[in-house]
């Protein structure tokens, strides 16, 4: 059979499910009323209305439909809200049937789906891992027992700047910060660098940088069910490659740990690997499996969306001179210009997370949260969100709503001096990292390497921009992905201060 052959069964197959599913939704309907939303195109929905910055457009619907609207994409009936009251809604008012995600193809691979604490469904075994997550891995005494590790590795990233400083040369903030947050994170849970260590190398970062890539690229198939064997993209098929590639970089770190473990018999680092395997002794839930997909899914969750954080906050400090010298003024005043940050300093900082929230606000590094689906039909303000139907909460919006924020484009931390708002998943209005029973386990850990980051950064060099270049020639585009990246990196130089 030649393609267009099997392209048109495909077609007609899609047809007929279609129109069998109209007149089934059809008849359920007069039972209970979906949010308002844009009119779907038979077959393809209201796929085409996304474009490239759904964010943006998916804005652009709710300012003509209402904070809670439906949409046909593909087959997939999703709801976005685009409010902080819906927000609250989904989050935490009926956070307990909308807790479930619909898993993108590109995660449903070598069995990810059902190991990964991102995307399985809230089970014993996910809540299992959110309890070690929550009360081991993330907690603050863990946190502090290891922040030797990552004020090391800051360290090396200030002597890299320092060298680029001495050169006269610009530095590519997101491409430096990606490496640091990648072995911020590997020395945390492995105590090794996985970038630039022997054997496993730069490897390891475009690994990462590819999964991310694949599960925020549209397709097909998760809008098309039928086409899930099909694979028409080729997402999953190239997925796996790069999943495979990754367990098998940590079933080697986690080998090589057990042998030692056998041999010396002792927490040999006392990092969060140890902790797992201590875990594992007693709780034969915790396996190497286990171990391995939860690394995956540690890194894949932590390393773009706090690289993304920090070049914007740059970005803005580049953008708005004023705002970077009442930062830098307050890290002269608290810790001394010139002086290594720590993270027992960022509670005496409160312009620099000021920054950090506020950077939160305009570039949500995830704009549309991860996907949440419904166990059962939910009824909010009236409106049903159906069972099965995705959740999209719109957080890029609601940094941007009018009617929440003064001056809603303009970066003024300051607004968040006088403000109880942070970042925690008890304010709707800012919820960078989601809420209720699935927000994020990684925001401490994220906080912590940010405004450590920052402050270091901005702390040992002053910044400006590459000759011939004015603040009007900063490119602030962005690029939509399951995180949204700036579409050109910021190139700054970095000049060493005198202290
Ligand atoms: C700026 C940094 C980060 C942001 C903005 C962020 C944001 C998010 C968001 C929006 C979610 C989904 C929450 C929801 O559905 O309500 C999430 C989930 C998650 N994040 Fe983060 N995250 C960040 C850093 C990290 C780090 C550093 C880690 C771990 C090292 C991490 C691990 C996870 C995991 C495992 C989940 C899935 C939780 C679950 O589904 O139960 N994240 N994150």
């Amino acid at each position: 059979m030649d393609f267009v052959c099997f392209a048109l069964i495909i077609l007609l197959i899609c047809i007929i499910i279609h129109v069998l599913r109209s007149f089934v939704s059809k008849t359920r309907k007069t039972n209970y009323k979906l949010p308002p939303g844009p009119s779907p195109l038979p077959i393809i929905g209201n796929l085409l209305e996304l474009g490239d910055k759904p964010h943006k457009s998916l804005a652009k619907l709710a300012k003509l439909h209402g904070p809670i609207m439906s949409l046909k994409l593909g087959q997939i009936t999703t709801v976005v809200v685009s409010s902080a009251e819906m927000a609250k809604e989904v989050l935490l008012t009926h956070d307990h049937f909308l807790s479930n995600r619909t898993i993108p193809q590109s995660v449903s691979v070598l069995n990810h789906e059902n190991y990964s604490l991102a995307f399985m469904p809230v089970t014993p075994l996910w809540r299992d891992l959110r309890k070690i997550c929550n009360g081991q891995l993330f907690a603050h005494k863990t946190l502090d027992a290891s922040q030797d590790v990552r004020r090391n590795k800051v360290q090396h990233l200030i002597a890299e700047i320092k060298e680029s400083s001495q050169k006269g040369e610009a530095v590519d903030i997101g491409t430096a910060v990606f490496k640091t947050t990648i072995n911020l994170l590997s020395n945390t849970i492995f105590s090794v660098d996985l970038v630039q260590s022997a054997g496993i190398a730069g490897e390891f970062k475009d690994l990462v940088t590819n999964i991310t890539k694949f599960v925020g690229t549209p397709n097909l198939a998760d809008y098309f069910p039928i086409l899930k064997r099909v694979d028409p993209q080729g997402i999953k098929r190239r997925q796996a490659k790069n999943v495979e590639k990754v367990l098998d970089i940590f079933d080697r770190l986690v080998n090589q740990r057990l042998k030692l473990r056998e041999n010396t018999n002792v927490d040999s680092h006392n990092d969060m690997l140890d902790a797992l395997l201590n875990i594992s002794t007693e709780n034969k839930m915790m396996d190497k499996t286990i171990i391995e997909h939860l690394s995956h899914d540690l890194f894949v969750a932590g390393t773009d969306t706090t690289t993304s954080t920090l070049e914007w906050a740059m970005t803005e400090l580049v953008l708005n001179p004023e705002v970077m010298s009442k930062a830098t003024k307050e890290l002269e005043l608290t810790i001394g210009r010139g002086k290594p940050v720590e993270e027992s300093d960022i509670t005496k900082l409160p312009y620099l997370q000021a920054i950090l929230k506020e950077t939160f606000r305009l570039h949500p590094p995830v704009p549309l949260l991860l996907p949440r689906k419904a166990d059962r039909d939910v009824n909010i303000c009236g409106y049903i969100i159906p069972k099965d139907a995705q959740v999209l909460v719109n957080v890029w919006t609601i940094g941007r709503d009018s009617s929440i924020w003064g001056n809603p484009n303009l970066f003024y931390p300051e607004r968040f001096l006088v403000s109880d708002i942070d970042v925690k998943g008890r304010n709707f209005e800012l919820a960078p990292f989601g809420g209720g029973r699935r927000i994020c386990p990684g925001m401490q850990l994220a906080m912590r390497m940010l405004l450590l980051m920052l402050g270091s950064l901005i702390n040992t060099f002053d910044w400006k921009l590459e000759d011939g270049m004015s603040i009007e020639d900063v490119d602030i585009d962005d690029k939509f992905g399951i995180t949204l990246q700036k579409a050109q990196p910021l190139r700054v130089v970095p000049v060493k201060i005198n202290f």
